[in-house]
């Protein structure tokens, strides 16, 4: 099959900060005509790895193919199109992604009319993409992440013209507001106050996949949020990479604080944000999160080590002292604050002392959980450069430990909330047994409750009566 290689992403141009012109658009989309032939009758199936950004895309995709005609299905063996939504954040998540190319490989020789399409942040990289080209020829298409909008017109042409297409811009050069979206939610959602980056952690891939940081304009966020709210959603989580550096690239001192205040007002119940970088985080924020009882008292704040020396070859810009007062300034305006947190052991040439610093730190600061990850090398990042001298053996027995240090930690914060009585947002029935309801608590925590399916999307009180590590039990009041 030809193929039609029009950008290929570059990790030099990715990782300028030169001030292009981010043109943002309100025009709605064109939907090529001849595709929406082509898509009646025909079904996607979209499969999404990494955070809550690619969720959101795997929004606006749907939202996109849907306006065109194409319908979709929970199975990828009945789809016409299948998208593989990837994440380059740590290598086992891209060997997720090629076992699962390999996969559609076997179901295209069934079905030879499949479009296989790539999008994500995996094939923002050079030599992801160089790959898929020579060793993956049943990928149709290659998108990015920066291009999302051209996902009808970059289709169109792989149907029309039987080609394969490549099209990955490394810098974003428009900004479209008015895209459809199909939530996957009925009544939890998440919006987007800002996209991208800057902060360039020195493991970390997601500055070069995402590009430079550009927040939203505060008039298109709020537009969005009243509008969840008049369709009865209940709950809303404002995302980006690093929300807390919300409106500092605009300069006009409209920030997180303020824009907090602002969607806390539009009266949505619940109000969540995610992901917090300590570096930004203001005292004025958290006096508006004290302040709102409508914004949830459950902050993701990632902390990746406890010592010092680690977290400045990390480029975290704070030290654990630091660190601790921002948590302390928290809980004396919070004093029910649910904290989690992210964890890197392993990182190159982290000595025993090290890793024990970030061990006393889980226990001094009582998460109510965390992720934890061993350090995965990623192309182009400074840290992959550096010499490593601890052994793969030494990295996982440090991450068993630190496992059951943050297990131990949530356990302690499960079990204070016995007794209590929690507000729930009911979700639905429990995975496991279908008389019992499940929701999440204002902090965050599933809660398993016996009650009756009408709950389902309204708020209750649940009193606890036991806790588990990732959950508590409880009778509704
Ligand atoms: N912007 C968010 C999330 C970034 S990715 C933040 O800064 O918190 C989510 C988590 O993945 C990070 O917090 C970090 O703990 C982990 N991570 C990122 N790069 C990694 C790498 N190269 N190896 C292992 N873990 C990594
Ligand atoms: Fe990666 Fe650091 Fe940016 Fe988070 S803040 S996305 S860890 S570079
Ligand atoms: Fe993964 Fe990209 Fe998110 S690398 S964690 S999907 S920003």
């Amino acid at each position: 099959m030809p193929i039609d290689i029009k950008q290929t992403p570059n990790l030099i141009k990715a990782r300028s900060r030169l001030h292009q012109q981010v043109l943002i658009l309100h025009d709605e989309i064109a939907i090529p005509e001849r595709l929406r032939q082509v898509a009646a009758g025909k079904h996607y199936f979209i499969k999404t790895y990494g955070c809550q950004a690619n969720v959101r895309d795997e929004e606006t995709m749907r939202g996109l193919l849907e306006a065109a005609g194409f319908k979709p299905t929970d199975h990828e063996r009945e789809a016409d199109l299948v998208i593989l939504n990837t994440c380059a954040v740590r290598e086992n998540a891209e060997d997720k992604v090629f076992g699962q190319v390999g996969v559609l490989k076997g179901i295209k020789q069934v079905n030879k009319d499949l479009v296989v399409a790539i999008g994500g942040c995996m094939v923002q990289q050079a030599h992801i993409v160089t790959d898929m080209i020579d060793k993956y020829k049943h990928v149709d298409l290659m998108f990015g992440t920066h291009n999302i909008h051209q996902l009808l017109d970059l289709l169109d042409e792989v149907y029309a013209t039987k080609t394969r297409v490549v099209s990955i811009p490394s810098l974003t050069s428009e900004s479209h507001e008015a895209l459809p979206a199909k939530r996957l939610h009925r009544f939890k959602a998440f919006v987007n106050i800002m996209y991208g980056c800057d902060k360039f952690c020195t493991y970390c891939i997601v500055p070069y996949t995402r590009g430079r940081e550009r927040s939203r304009p505060v008039a298109d966020i709020l537009n969005e949020c009243r509008q969840l709210v008049r369709d009865g959603y209940q709950e809303i989580t404002l995302l980006g990479q690093n929300v807390n550096a919300y409106g500092k690239d605009k300069g006009d001192g409209y920030d997180f604080a303020a824009l907090l205040e602002d969607v806390a007002k539009t009266g949505i119940a619940r109000l969540r944000f995610t992901t917090s970088h300590p570096w930004d985080f203001s005292l004025r924020m958290i006096e508006v999160i004290a302040k709102y009882p409508n914004i949830m008292k459950a902050i993701h704040l990632p902390v990746q080590s406890g010592n010092n020396g680690i977290l400045r070859l990390m480029g975290r810009r704070y030290t654990r002292e630091s660190y601790l007062r921002l948590v302390a300034s928290m809980r004396t305006a919070m004093p029910n604050l649910a904290l989690t947190t992210d964890i890197i052991v392993g990182f190159p040439n982290e000595t025993e002392t090290q890793f024990n610093d970030t061990l006393s730190l889980v226990r001094e600061v009582g998460y109510d959980g965390a992720f934890t990850f061993i350090y995965s090398p990623r192309v182009g990042t400074p840290a992959s450069r550096m010499i490593d001298n601890v052994t793969p053996e030494l990295k996982h027995q440090w991450f068993d430990q630190l496992v059951k240090e943050v297990e131990a930690s949530a356990q302690i914060r499960a079990d204070a909330l016995v007794g209590q009585t929690l507000k729930v947002l009911v979700d639905g029935v429990s995975k496991r047994n279908d008389k019992v309801l499940s929701g999440y608590s204002e902090g965050n925590k599933l809660v398993h409750f016996i009650g009756d399916e009408t709950l389902i999307g309204s708020i209750v009180n649940v009193k606890i009566t036991s806790s588990h590590l990732y959950s508590v039990h409880g009778d509704l009041v």
